[in-house]
């Protein structure tokens, strides 16, 4: 984030009152218990949200030399994207065309990958994804003519973050002229923001992956508010942040918002040209649908969650440096840093939330209401409903919700 939007950004939040009224949206929303336990609606969002549209799957860091792989679920498909010789990358399914065996792990990381190896009869593949050899071939499968490459799946790559999609947007599976990665959609007006953070030159630290009995849409609402951190959080977290509203913006389709530590009431009686906000917000980046980046003050980190069903998601949290650590105490310090932002979601958010989904798929509660107070979340809900609608984001990005200032 630029140095000139920071200033812009701490602006509004003086401007926003004391309570931070000020970032409240214009009206709140009811939604549906059915949205998060309704198989017919979770098929509609994995067919228009997840492979219809390119998603974020990586930051460029985690794959940087060549044979270095990533693999994991996109839309339930099973893929893994590869660094080329040339530096390109390409994307492909996780599925031997053999009889669907998985050629990686299904969720994980890998490097020097010079050829990939079926496990159950050897057929191999090159890295981009085509045929290379099937071993007792002659007169067992020399009579099956055609192209046996695995499945292609459209990958891209811009200001250091990795997209992929897996079908065009009117298709029900993969297509074999795969879609073109629409920039636009991937990172809209969060580009300017994410290019001016050089995720490029980050070093991926590591990833954990937890599976979760609730519905994906639950993981991602935790961090879209933070109404909940005076109480939830009061023992943990609650002390370091405002919590009366969250700062936020839209941007099209994606959201950033802002967890203002209290930190910044002090920075803000400086000389507003002395002003810096990276070391007083926790910056997130909702990426449209499955993806939150965030800026920390000594680290990025991506919580990128998946869908199984309806009550089950998979969800892996990295952490990245700004530069290599020079020694393994440094690298040990942002396991550490790893470790606490895992401590805080798997024992207080989390197990709330596969709670929460319990007792909306118990039918006990026909409705959840999100206050003004809940801009993000608001934001996030009106995106999934405008995108499986089949409309087009509005041209002004705060037209659907204006942020009002409350006296
Ligand atoms: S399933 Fe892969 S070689 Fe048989
Ligand atoms: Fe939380």
């Amino acid at each position: 984030m630029r140095h000139e939007r920071q200033l812009e950004f701490l602006q509004k939040v003086a401007d926003a009152g004391p309570r931070m009224t000020g970032f409240h949206v214009t009206d709140s929303m009811r939604n549906p218990a059915s949205v998060y336990t309704d198989p017919g609606r979770l098929h509609h969002e994995m067919h228009v949200l997840f492979k219809g549209r390119p998603t974020c799957f990586a930051l460029s860091c985690e794959i940087p030399n060549a044979g270095d792989y990533r693999s994991a679920q996109v839309g339930g498909i099973p893929i893994v994207v590869i660094r080329q010789d040339d530096g390109s990358l390409r994307a492909m399914t996780n599925v031997c065309r053999h009889r669907g065996s998985p050629l990686v792990e299904k969720t994980g990381f890998g490097s020097g990958l010079k050829v990939l190896s079926c496990p159950y009869h050897s057929w191999t593949f090159e890295v981009d994804g085509s045929l290379r050899g099937r071993p007792g071939s002659q007169g067992a499968f020399d009579d099956l003519l055609g192209d046996f490459s695995l499945g292609h799946v459209s990958v891209s790559e811009h200001v250091g973050l990795i997209f992929v999609q897996v079908a065009g947007p009117r298709e029900e599976s993969l297509q074999s002229d795969a879609a073109v990665v629409d920039l636009e959609v991937c990172l809209g007006a969060a580009q300017d923001d994410l290019e001016a953070f050089g995720l490029a030159g980050y070093t991926h630290i590591e990833s954990r992956t937890s599976t979760w009995n609730m519905n994906w849409k639950l993981v991602i609402d935790t961090f879209t508010e933070s109404y909940h951190i005076r109480s939830l959080h009061r023992d943990s977290i609650a002390p370091h942040y405002l919590s009366y509203s969250v700062a936020s913006e839209s941007l099209g389709d994606h959201t950033l918002s802002l967890g203002l530590r209290r930190s910044i009431l002090e920075e803000m009686k400086k000389p507003k040209t002395d002003w810096s906000l990276l070391p007083h917000a926790t910056i997130q980046y909702l990426l449209m649908p499955n993806v939150v980046l965030t800026h920390q003050q000594h680290h990025v980190e991506m919580w990128r969650v998946e869908p199984m069903s309806t009550n089950k998601s998979v969800l892996t949290t990295s952490v990245y440096a700004p530069t290599k650590p020079h020694s393994e105490r440094s690298h040990q310090f942002f396991v550490k840093n790893l470790d606490l932002l895992l401590g805080v979601t798997n024992t207080e958010d989390f197990p709330l939330m596969e709670r929460i989904q319990a007792n909306l798929e118990s039918g006990a509660l026909p409705e959840l209401v999100y206050g003004r107070n809940e801009g993000p979340l608001i934001r996030f809900h009106q995106s999934i409903n405008r995108l499986l609608a089949g409309t087009p984001p509005s041209k002004n990005p705060n037209e659907a919700i204006r942020p009002k200032r409350i006296p």
